[in-house]
């Protein structure tokens, strides 16, 4: 055994005290939000108990759990017998389609049974959660999701709150100007698609995704009056071709979903739809290049495993960069984008 390590420090069990109590904070902050409790206190700061009990439509006692937890949890503050939003809460009291709000309703209603099964999932290598706890038959949590409307609602409404602030700063950054056609892969409901297409004009964007959020893609492209650009179409980017005739390709928040066998062969399929000189983007949260973190990339890595695909992982740029080689582009670059940790891998077909 080495000497020369430092030893680790002992006798304080917070460390573990703060991840063993996680789980109850995260339901504390859920059941508040579910009652809309942020949301009135955001109307009606200093509430007392009583008032808070009356107007969640909940028992004294059950309230008092309510707050205490939430106190606790540094969600609320009190001041005598009054209690305040923080800092921490106050972006839960607005906007309920927005990050971070649009995250409970996803960690709750579609992660937080299914992550239980995160053991199984490593032990047995795939998705056992989303077997065990989301209803349908298909492989993965997209096609299940595709059966039952209200938790494909709760998906869209997170992602599309990642990719609009990811979109954001990606049309400042992003360098479409040499382009004409954007292939977007896997685009789900058009946010990429319409930033890019209003930054740029000129652009054309065809979106391909499962035939259920194409649909919904194609009415939230015509409501925005980008129709005569941007259309999406339904297909399985595994077992069908990409269209051809587009000179860009973009996975956004896609690759990281599949094992690295599939990223290849969807890597080269968008290979066999471009011609040369055609720009390959692949936009994905990012993994430290020696796997140490961060926190981010290790949260999704358990729930592609456990819930989404059973296959997938955050992984390293370099990896990009040598699935893009071994398929016949030439990687250009990597760009940094967004407060949430994405970042755009470019390249460019041989
Ligand atoms: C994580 S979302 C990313 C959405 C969008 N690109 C973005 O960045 O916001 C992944 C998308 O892949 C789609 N998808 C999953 N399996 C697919 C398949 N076999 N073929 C095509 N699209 C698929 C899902 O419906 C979903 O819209």
């Amino acid at each position: 055994m080495s000497t020369t390590s430092a030893a680790p420090q002992t006798g304080s069990i917070e460390p573990l005290r703060e991840l063993f109590y996680a789980h109850y904070r995260f339901q504390y902050l859920s059941a508040a939000f579910q009652f809309g409790l942020f949301e009135l206190l955001g109307r009606e700061p200093g509430l007392n108990r009583a008032q808070i009990a009356d107007r969640l439509g909940i028992e004294n006692q059950p309230a008092r759990i309510l707050l205490l937890g939430c106190t606790s949890a540094g969600l609320l503050r009190k001041e005598e017998d009054r209690y305040f939003n923080t800092p921490v809460s106050e972006p839960l009291a607005g906007k309920i389609d927005d990050v971070p709000a649009a995250f409970v309703p996803w960690e709750q209603h579609v992660n937080y049974r299914p992550m239980a099964w995160f053991y199984e999932s490593l032990k047995e290598n795939t998705n056992v959660g989303m077997q065990r706890e989301i209803a349908g038959t298909s492989d993965t949590l997209y096609g299940r999701l595709a059966g039952d409307p209200k938790l494909e609602v709760t998906f869209h409404n997170m992602m599309g709150s990642v990719s609009r602030l990811v979109a954001e700063e990606l049309v400042q950054q992003l360098d479409l100007s040499a382009y004409t056609h954007l292939l977007d892969i896997g685009g789900g409901t058009a946010v990429n698609a319409t930033y890019l297409a209003r930054r740029w004009p000129n652009l054309q964007v065809t979106i391909v995704d499962l035939p259920s959020v194409a649909e919904a893609a194609n009415a939230k492209i015509a409501s925005l009056g980008l129709g005569d650009r941007v259309r999406a179409i339904g297909l399985d980017a595994f077992n069908d071709e990409f269209p051809k005739g587009c000179d860009a390709v973009l996975f956004g928040h896609f690759l990281e979903i599949w094992s690295i066998e599939r990223n290849k062969d969807l890597i080269a399929k968008a290979s066999r739809a471009v011609e040369p000189g055609a720009g390959i983007f692949v936009v994905t949260p990012g993994a430290d290049d020696d796997e140490t973190g961060p926190d981010l990339a290790a949260a999704l890595s358990a729930y592609f495993q456990t819930v989404a695909s059973g296959e997938g992982m955050v992984y390293t740029c370099a990896e990009y960069e040598q699935w893009f080689a071994e398929t016949g582009f030439e990687p250009t670059g990597r760009l940094y984008v967004g407060g949430l940790g994405d970042v755009v891998i470019s390249g460019v077909k041989r």
